[in-house]
């Protein structure tokens, strides 16, 4: 029998999501974001020094739907995220936003992009669903609190959640969606040892809903880390940044996060 090396996969994050995979993840993956946006606006109505017509930056946007909940409220909003397909999507549900100048799309890496000049001072910065989980180097994942700690007011927080280890270990799975207008699979797993968990999720998705039998197919990898407490920890506080004093409102958020699923973070720059 001969055997091949292939170079691990491991460090490699995925690459950007494509068109058929942001429609299937806006029809079907977004009920986290929805359940956290209201208690997330909540936090931000809930603090002194941030009001209406303030800048919220959105790391890793997806398609729109937490921007969308903090436009309703009177913020404006930043969106970045590296895949255009995502941002498509996103640009459809805020075009009137982006049109008045409230809310403005950035095609980038949210560890290293740059704000256009029309974005101001920025109030907040969120990070939902386990985006900082898809930067799988330590010195990726630093340079965002990089990014946060100089560029965000004092007084502004930062919100953010971190897969839990189980949410990972749910990665050895096989998943299957299989509906009128899609079939999909999904198929994982774990590296318990190296904290990286990987899917594959592949099938096929209606190319044009008008006409039948007309299907995209697509495969997606995705990638997502483990971040420990200590690591998060150290990163917070060598960058000024601390958790912030407990409020109804961040409870409410906070209970709205299973924590099985994913760590909810909520902190400040004093
Ligand atoms: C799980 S989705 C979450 C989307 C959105 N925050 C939500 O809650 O629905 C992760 C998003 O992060 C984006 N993303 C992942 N890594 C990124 C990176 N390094 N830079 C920019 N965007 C990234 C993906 O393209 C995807 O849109």
């Amino acid at each position: 029998m001969t055997t091949t090396t292939v170079p691990s996969p491991a460090l490699s994050e995925a690459l950007s999501y494509g068109a058929a995979f942001a429609e299937f993840y806006d029809q079907n993956l977004t009920n986290f974001v929805r359940s956290v946006a209201a208690p997330i606006c909540g936090v931000l109505a809930g603090r002194s020094g941030i009001g209406n017509g303030q800048w919220v930056v959105d790391l890793g946007c997806g398609t729109g739907v937490l921007a969308s909940a903090l436009l309703r409220q009177g913020w404006r909003v930043a969106c970045i995220d590296r895949s255009p397909a995502m941002l498509d999507i996103a640009g459809a549900r805020l075009r009137e936003a982006i049109q008045i100048g409230d809310a403005v799309l950035v095609e980038g890496d949210i560890a290293s992009f740059a704000l256009p000049g029309e974005v101001g001072e920025v109030v907040a910065v969120t990070a939902t669903d386990g985006v900082l989980g898809h930067l799988l180097e330590v010195d990726r994942f630093r340079q965002v609190f990089d990014w946060v700690g100089a560029r965000l007011v004092p007084g502004g927080v930062f919100i953010f959640d971190l897969y839990t280890l189980r949410s990972l270990f749910e990665f050895n799975n096989v998943y299957v969606f299989d509906t009128a207008d899609e079939l999909i699979v999904g198929r994982g797993l774990f590296d318990s040892a190296g904290g990286v968990a990987t899917m594959v999720l592949s099938g096929c998705v209606p190319a044009d809903p008008t006409v039948a039998s007309n299907w995209a197919r697509f495969n997606e990898v995705i990638r997502a880390r483990h971040w420990e407490e200590d690591v998060v920890g150290e990163v917070l506080s060598s960058r000024g940044l601390g958790l912030a004093p407990a409020t109804p409102e961040s409870i409410h958020l906070c209970e709205a996060v299973s924590e099985l699923e994913r760590r909810q973070y909520i902190v400040e720059k004093p």
